[in-house]
């Protein structure tokens, strides 16, 4: 496995990798890989002759009061686990390589970004469209995987790459969840075990309400309320917001149908945690 720091290496190397006719799979990530991202890597595996893996805590995306400086990092266990998931190239920049002074340029995507995590994170999302066309015209991918759990990163990067006519195939990934039903995130790293109990609020939520879209109901504020009253039953829950959305339009709906998506965003102490599932879909786990 290569590891590769500099961003004009890497252009190189994957340019040689193109010229010889080689596809190019590609997981980006702000590493402390679980195993939502090894997912995304055996899918990748299989979708291309070389498998790339970013690391890059990217700065731009956290607003002032986030946790940039506090996101949790561990290098050495995620090349360990890139190497036994048949990563071929690690690509981990430095912000000085990815952001050089004097960056003038920022990506935005308008309309999708505006409601959930879009209202609630200003700038957010101008910082991941950022950096991953970025990453798209360093690593130069065929193919770029990204997990379901970010819905709206996931429908932003997609409006993106049609919108700029990027030659990447964006494919989304079903969300991997503990064995009681959490949804693996690096952040989940921040909750003690009490914070992390309550954080189950969030599965029990989808799944009443799923299972209450599933027996006829189509009513969406009626759903949210009932969503609502899971959350707040947990002492240190703060909703940031409960909403379902169309999954293509991400506006609200008043009516469930197929399109329609749970969303969920609450804060555990300090720690944000999120979540979705389409409501008539069944809740596997
Ligand atoms: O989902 C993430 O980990 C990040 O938002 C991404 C896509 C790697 C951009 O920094």
């Amino acid at each position: 496995m290569e590891i590769i720091n500099s961003v004009s290496e890497m252009q190189q190397r994957m340019l040689a990798a193109r010229a010889q006719g080689k596809t190019i799979s590609f997981v980006p990530t702000m590493g402390f890989l679980h195993q939502g991202h090894l997912s995304l890597l055996h899918e990748g595996r299989g979708r291309g002759d070389l498998l790339v893996l970013s690391i890059f805590v990217n700065p731009t995306q956290f607003g002032p009061n986030e946790d940039f400086d506090s996101y949790p990092r561990d290098l050495q266990r995620d090349l360990d686990l890139a190497q036994t998931t048949g990563v071929d190239i690690v690509f981990t920049p430095d912000a000085s390589q990815m952001y050089p002074s004097g960056s003038a340029t920022t990506v935005s995507v308008a309309e999708l970004t505006s409601n959930l995590c879009g209202a609630s994170r200003p700038g957010h999302f101008d910082g991941v469209t950022t950096v991953v066309n970025k990453l798209f015209n360093i690593v130069l991918p065929h193919v770029a995987l990204f997990g379901m759990k970010d819905f709206q990163q996931l429908a932003v990067i997609r409006k993106m790459v049609v919108d700029l006519n990027m030659p990447v195939e964006v494919v989304g990934m079903p969300i991997v969840r503990e064995a009681d039903g959490l949804a693996m995130s690096s952040r989940n790293s921040y909750l003690s075990a009490d914070l992390r109990q309550q954080g189950l609020a969030l599965i029990a939520a989808v799944r009443a309400a799923c299972g209450a879209a599933a027996a006829g109901e189509t009513d969406a504020q009626q759903l949210i309320a009932q969503v609502e009253q899971i959350i707040i039953a947990q002492s240190d829950a703060r909703i940031d917001y409960i909403q379902i959305c169309h999954d293509l339009t991400l506006q609200d709906m008043t009516l469930v149908d197929e399109h329609a998506v749970l969303l969920l965003a609450v804060k555990f102490g300090a720690t944000r945690l999120i979540d979705n599932h389409y409501l008539l879909q069944p809740v596997v786990s």
